[in-house]
């Protein structure tokens, strides 16, 4: 199926081409002046500036040929040259039913055929996540739901850090509290114990006094860096300790993002490339690519007009050691070797953005991304009331599940105002405010244009007026509640027709969902997604306010409205799940 606004941009184009005209002069947009019109087409005025002619003349002919063709109810030239179009009813209501039959819901096939992968999440294996780590889970989540429905073949990677001085400060932690001397005795073979010597609990308390430990005191920094060396060079010990360590953070991990409703399909981090390095960096060396500058090896990446000077890619310090950024590239081997894809989107926090150029130079410059495009879609940060980045009451980094709680019960708290489901099951009551938590959570977020900065407002986010997720949610459920009842009286359900004003602005926001699916795609950003779900929520409202449904003595009609309830909620539904959220069965 193809977008409305593309089928009329086809059909205003071949109208320009045959007058003579390029046919890129037919693009057709949703009408600025919903009030006017229903869509429109300014392409005359360029057009008449290339042909050096009168541009009202110009649209009269477009206009013209427009005429001829049945699915407009309108062409209308306004002003200088605006072409303005409106669709008959008839035409609106074909539209509607063959979306109703698509399981897809007109979804575009951009991806068809192509494969992605998409790197977010990013948490650091035992350091505890903090809010840039939940914003790339969010919002990385939702793009791979919509490039998923847009057709691609998309691979989520988790990417753990879980390779860098961290390992070794908590190593060396272990070791000085004498916690597991096996894995320190040089003289011990193995094999080593299947259980770890750590919980996820001891992890929270140890690395943040290795990490300040480190920072008070020089010699035991040195005592993290020598032990991260050794971790890096392959000391088994170490490597078993290290994969314990892995393996209860991912475990924790994966129950944290659990209970936001995110999953990965890859639990890949920085340390499964290190064996790719030495390789990729003898091939580097080997094509004149990599270069020795001030003892370190390095790709240079500046290029001619840069208007800023762009320091060098490093590869290897003076000591040896792998960078960030070598771990990237090596990642970058490892996707193309593994999935061969067309794109790879890094959601990472936008003060990353001088790391992705920087590798995605390197990157371009050997050959190494093979035929993928590389794109960091960056975001800013989730402030406190103090304009800076969100910390606890204590001043600590925000834990996802204290998050979790304090949305929960905040939700609780506006679902008992507003006296929803108060005779519900408990477990059933709990269910609820879970799910509109998080909602109230993704949706504040994503609502936002993925770089503005913006502030955590639980009491704001938790709403059921306005813009947010639980207007959404409630929004759903109580078109399923109309459904419900309509079908405990026995009631049926038809394909929509188009008649009043309101029935017509529900259906042509029904069919705007490719189009907003599209211009998220295209800017990588589900906020133009949520700008959507509400204005159909809305255009719902005011169809729910005008129309009897339940109570419309006339059977077909009813039927007609029940069908565009019944629609209404597979896009509301579906477009909530692009944003990740989940609708309640009730509230
Ligand atoms: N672990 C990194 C951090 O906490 C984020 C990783 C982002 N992904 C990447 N491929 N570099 O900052």
């Amino acid at each position: 199926m193809t977008a409305l606004t593309r089928e009329l941009t086809a059909i205003v184009s071949d109208a320009f081409a045959a007058e003579g005209l390029s046919a890129e002069f037919g693009t057709v947009k949703r009408s600025d002046r919903p009030d006017l019109a229903q869509f429109q087409c300014n392409g005359a005025l360029p057009a008449a500036k290339q042909a050096k002619t009168n541009p009202r003349a110009l649209a009269t002919k477009v206009a013209d040929r427009l005429k001829q063709n049945p699915i407009f109810a309108k062409v209308e030239i306004a002003g200088p040259g605006f072409i303005n179009l409106d669709l008959t009813d008839e035409a609106l209501a074909a539209r509607v039913a063959a979306v109703s039959k698509d399981d897809r819901l007109g979804a575009p096939e951009t991806g068809t055929g192509k494969t992605m992968v998409i790197d977010y999440g990013g948490p650091n294996v035992a350091k505890p996540m903090h809010v840039g780590h939940l914003r790339s889970a969010i919002i990385g989540d939702s793009l791979k739901r919509l490039f998923r429905a847009n057709g691609w073949k998309v691979i989520g990677d988790v990417h753990l850090g879980d390779w860098g001085l961290q390992m070794g400060q908590l190593i060396s932690e272990v070791e000085l509290r004498g916690m597991a001397p096996i894995y320190f005795d040089a003289n011990f073979t193995g094999p080593y114990p299947d259980e770890s010597p750590v919980t996820m609990d001891d992890l929270e308390v140890l690395y943040p006094a290795a990490s300040a430990a480190c920072k008070a005191d020089p010699a035991r920094l040195e005592l993290a860096r020598k032990a991260t060396a050794e971790l890096q060079a392959g000391r088994p010990g170490y490597m078993a300790l290290w994969k314990h360590f892995f393996a209860v953070s991912e475990k924790g991990l994966k129950r944290e993002y659990g209970s936001l409703g995110i999953e990965f399909d890859l639990w890949n981090g920085e340390a499964s490339v290190d064996p790719l390095i030495p390789p990729m960096i003898d091939d580097l060396k080997a094509r004149g690519i990599a270069e020795e500058s001030e003892g370190a090896l390095v790709i240079q990446i500046s290029e001619p007009d840069d208007k800023k000077e762009m320091p060098p890619l490093i590869l290897l310090k003076s000591d040896g050691a792998a960078l960030y950024g070598t771990t990237d590239l090596a990642t970058i081997v490892d996707r193309v070797k593994s999935f061969d894809p067309d794109f790879i989107l890094y959601v990472v926090d936008q003060r990353q953005h001088g790391h992705f150029e920087q590798v995605f130079r390197g990157a371009r410059k050997s050959g190494l991304a093979g035929k993928a495009e590389l794109e960091h879609a960056g975001f800013g940060t989730m402030n406190g009331p103090d304009g800076k980045p969100f910390k606890t009451r204590a001043g600590g980094v925000m834990k996802l599940f204290d998050l979790i709680a304090m949305t929960t019960d905040a939700a609780k708290a506006r679902i008992a105002e507003a006296g929803l489901g108060a005779d519900y099951p408990v477990e059933e009551q709990e269910d609820i405010a879970q799910k509109v938590g998080i909602a109230a959570l993704k949706f504040a977020d994503l609502s936002n244009w993925r770089l503005t900065d913006y502030i955590f407002d639980l009491d704001r986010f938790t709403k059921f007026e306005g813009k947010t997720g639980p207007y959404l949610q409630y929004a759903a459920v109580r078109i399923r509640s109309i459904l419900r009842k309509a079908e405990e009286q026995g009631f049926v359900t038809a394909p929509p027709v188009v008649r009043s004003a309101v029935e017509r602005a529900l259906v042509l926001k029904i069919l705007a969902l490719p189009e907003a699916m599209e211009s998220a795609e295209e800017k990588r950003a589900p906020n133009f997604l949520c700008e959507y779900v509400f204005e159909l929520a809305q255009e719902f409202s005011r169809f729910y306010a005008e129309h009897h449904i339940l109570s419309e003595p006339d059977a077909d009609l009813r039927a007609a409205r029940l069908g565009l309830c019944a629609l209404t909620l597979a896009v509301l539904t579906k477009a909530l799940d692009l944003l990740g959220i989940e609708v309640p069965t009730r509230m």
